[in-house]
């Protein structure tokens, strides 16, 4: 009678057969997110994720294809909701959209921050007088570039918003200004 030995398996075998599992489980979960991103970008209709709930205080700025195009500036008005446990506060108001140097978004919140008043885009004749004004504060006269960083008094940048792509379109959450350092 022929007995068959289990076969023995080599630390390389064993070593070689992990890797493969690892790699392929890799790449499942890369696909994954590949999928998701193609489709938050490209506005993809087939295959995409289910639509998640957009939370009451995120605040839609616009579609990503024509941020890309805009030049200058956009002042995009919104109506939130803020929720805080079982608290909900309405809130109204508007952020600046421009781009940095190398295009990226950049969105802004208008709130001077001196003491609060709204900034307004500079006008041809301020600019003139001063290359980097972009934003300046009708209230003291604080003055901003186009990425809200002061140009004039020392006063800390205007505060910015993370854009977030959500199907196509950039939206931001009103709630939570990002955290520069
Ligand atoms: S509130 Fe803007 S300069 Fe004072």
């Amino acid at each position: 009678m022929t007995v068959h030995l289990p076969r023995k398996i080599t630390r390389r075998a064993f070593l070689s057969t992990s890797s493969k599992v690892v790699l392929g489980v890799s790449g499942v979960l890369l696909g994954d997110t590949a999928l998701f991103y193609y489709g938050a970008v490209h506005g993809k209709k087939q295959d995409e994720p289910a639509t998640r709930e957009i939370p009451s205080s995120f605040v839609k700025v616009g579609a990503i294809e024509q941020l890309h195009a805009m030049t200058g500036y956009e002042k995009i008005f919104y109506t939130a909701t803020i929720e805080d446990a079982w608290v909900k506060t309405p809130k109204q108001g508007f952020v600046y959209v421009t781009k940095d140097e190398r295009g990226a978004l950049v969105i802004l919140s208008p709130a001077c921050t001196h003491l609060g008043c709204s900034v307004e885009p500079a006008t041809e004749a301020q600019r003139s007088r001063k290359k980097e004004l972009f934003f300046w504060c009708p209230c003291h006269g604080a003055e901003f570039d186009i990425v809200g960083t002061s140009v004039g008094m020392v006063l800390p940048e205007l505060e910015r918003y993370k854009p977030l792509l959500i199907e196509g379109n950039v939206y931001v959450d009103i709630s939570t200004p990002e955290k520069r350092a």
